[in-house]
């Protein structure tokens, strides 16, 4: 049995994919070969040393310690796209919820004394939440991913306008004016959406001096990371009507019960559709992995994919980009295919074999590489 090692609670549906006539599933694994996990932080973990693979059943990986994984040669795997809906909905409740004061007349509503004529209280307290309308503003969209892509062509069926800045996308199909320069999406925006992982470039880009950029009264949602916004800043701005509604998905101490931030618990994956789609993906990434070492949506290692040849595969990581290729083609008996990708400073290698290696072989490898496996 092939252990896998959960570390938060996940859909049951990984078994359909990781099934238990192979691999157990379990919090208490003794020897996990992989590990499944969601928010768990594995940043003051220690992790068992059989691993060789770190699945998060979600989009950010800010909860793991990605360059450490890499110098253990663990394979990191995220699930990009799988929980996008579920977020882009969430974003739609949130541009409606910081333009029509819901939420406030809500709390008013549930206050209310029973006093026979809540009907009349209603019509004549009504006036104390009068909002504004999204269609015919503009959206700005900071990040055209997966989520950013939905958030776009949702907003553009209920008559927003959108103006989106992402670095690593310079044309779209999107009836969208796409930006090369995010002061611009700061300038023009009546809302504006993050859709960012939390990296040294990204942290704190919501500040005062970027604020001071927006239109008076902008709206600002952060459904991404806690990190992007520095909440200071944010909370002046709002105190000084510059900002006129902030909605954040990521609450920390200091922003909860003041006016004007809402806050939500994290919520933006959390259907039943969105775990379902994270966990599934999650656990074929790591069978396909485990199994066959093919790599698709690692956050560490290089793309590779390669139909099985031969009886046997050995797949090596390695940070000898230079000479891993040529060092693992000459240590190895029987090579019937080799293929090779790098990703930065690491090279992955999958050699198929006609038979299985001889261990003296594997060995010498091992001392050239970072991980060696045979599947
Ligand atoms: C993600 O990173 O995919 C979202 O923040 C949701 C989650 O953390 O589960």
């Amino acid at each position: 049995m092939v252990e896998i090692l959960k570390l938060n609670e996940i859909s049951n549906t990984v078994s359909e994919i990781l099934t238990p006539n192979k691999y157990t599933i379990t919090t208490e694994a003794k020897d996990p070969k992989a590990i499944i996990l969601r928010s768990f932080s594995m940043h003051d973990y220690d992790m068992p040393t059989s691993v060789v693979a770190v699945a998060r059943a979600g989009a950010g990986v800010n909860n793991i310690p990605i360059e450490a994984m890499t110098q253990k040669g663990v394979c990191v795997f995220n699930t990009p796209g799988a929980n996008a809906n579920a977020v882009k909905e969430l974003v739609l409740f949130a541009l409606l919820v910081s333009s029509r004061k819901i939420y406030e007349g809500i709390n008013w509503t549930q206050n209310l004394e029973k006093d026979g004529a809540v009907a009349k209280q209603v019509e004549k307290g009504k006036k104390a939440f009068v909002g504004q309308e999204i269609f015919g503003k503009t959206l700005g969209i900071v990040g055209l991913g997966a989520i950013g892509k939905l958030v776009a062509n949702a907003v553009l069926a209920l008559g927003m306008k959108v103006i989106a800045y992402d670095p690593f996308v310079t044309s779209t199909d999107l009836a969208i004016d796409l930006t090369d320069d995010i002061n611009q999406v700061y300038a023009k925006s009546d809302y504006i959406t993050l859709h960012v992982p939390a990296t040294p470039q990204t942290k704190n880009s919501i500040n005062k001096d970027t604020i001071a950029l927006m239109k008076d009264g902008v709206r600002i949602i952060n459904l991404a990371r806690g990190e992007l916004v520095n909440n200071n800043d944010i909370k002046q701005a709002i105190a000084n009507n510059k900002v006129a509604k902030y909605v954040t998905d990521l609450p920390s101490d200091d922003i909860l019960g003041v006016d004007g931030i809402i806050t939500i618990p994290h919520l933006g994956a959390s259907t039943a559709e969105a775990e379902d789609n994270c966990a599934v993906m999650a656990a074929n990434q790591l069978k396909d992995y485990l199994e066959n070492g093919n790599i698709v949506n690692s956050v560490n290692f290089p793309k590779l994919q390669v139909e099985r040849i031969g009886k046997t595969r050995v797949c090596v990581v390695s940070n000898d980009v230079k000479d891993i290729a040529t060092k693992v083609s000459r240590s190895l008996k029987g090579i019937v295919g080799i293929s090779g990708a790098t990703r930065g400073d690491i090279c992955y290698v999958i050699a198929d074999l006609s038979n299985a290696p001889d261990k003296a072989d594997i060995e010498a490898l091992k001392a050239e590489a970072l991980s060696v496996r045979v599947v």
